[in-house]
């Protein structure tokens, strides 16, 4: 049986846990909180995202095919998305970082150690297209953006490295497109009708691009939820 691990338990990463596990995939899903996804799923709660935690974690796992990173914050009560430069803080890019990439470094770190050389892992981490410094135009959300375009950076690092160690893994990186969830909520409104999608329609494009697109081929991609390729 096929097997994947899901980080984070949130809108998409639990739309995904739901497909991945109806269409026979064997699912560990982990998360802060137990969620009513499904009752096939192995669901494991963890203490924090810190970065000995999430390895204390995945110690326990046999290493799966796929592996799933949806981990990621916008805002929180204690911060919100910058407009400008001066809205800065420590304390709003240490924790957009550590939710934006230190969960899938420690990851990756973890796989590293224990992937052997004829291993046939498929890695894919959710960023977002606003972490592409070529894409953009509009400025904003400055410790978002920072983050995700590190993420992107450590994804496609991680990637040359084991195309030498792990020539059959894939890594990406991963734009799901607006989706419904807390994260998107308060900037919802001045979307174009159809422009938003549901996490379940969410979850069907990020499953079709990691089962048919991320390759060792296409390793270090930053992709579409379409399955076309993002700038960096
Ligand atoms: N929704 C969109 O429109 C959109 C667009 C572009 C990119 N994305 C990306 O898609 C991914 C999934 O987001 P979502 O829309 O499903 O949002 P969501 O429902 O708010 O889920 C957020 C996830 O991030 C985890 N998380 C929250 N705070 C964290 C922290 N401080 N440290 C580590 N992890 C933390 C949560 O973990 P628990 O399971 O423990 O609660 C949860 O799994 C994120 O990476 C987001 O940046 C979303």
């Amino acid at each position: 049986m096929a097997s994947i691990w899901i980080l984070g338990g949130g809108s998409i990463g639990s739309a995904v846990a739901k497909q991945k596990s109806d269409s026979g995939y064997a699912v560990t899903l982990i998360s802060r909180r137990s969620r009513p996804v499904s009752e096939q799923l192995d669901q494991r709660v963890i203490v924090s995202w810190d970065w000995s935690d999430v390895i204390e974690q995945l110690e326990s796992l046999p290493i799966p095919d796929q592996v799933l990173v949806t981990n990621g914050v916008l805002w929180s009560d204690k911060m919100q998305p910058e407009k400008r430069t001066q809205a800065l803080s420590q304390e709003s890019l240490l924790n957009s970082f550590s939710a934006n990439v230190l969960v899938t470094a420690a990851c990756l770190q973890h796989l590293s150690g224990r992937l052997k050389r004829d291993s046939h892992v498929t890695f894919m981490s959710i960023s977002a297209k606003v972490g592409s410094i070529s894409d953009n135009r509009l400025g904003g959300w400055h410790a978002y953006r920072v983050s995700k375009a590190a993420l992107n950076m450590l994804v496609k690092t991680t990637a040359i490295e084991w195309q030498r160690r792990f020539p059959q893994c894939a890594l990406a990186s991963y734009h799901p497109g607006t989706t419904d969830s807390d994260l998107s909520k308060p900037f919802q409104q001045r979307l174009a009708e159809g422009q938003l999608k549901t996490a379940e329609e969410a979850a069907i494009c990020l499953v079709d691009v990691l089962d048919n697109h991320v390759t060792p081929e296409t390793s270090g991609s930053l992709f579409n939820w379409n399955g076309s390729r993002l700038p960096f």
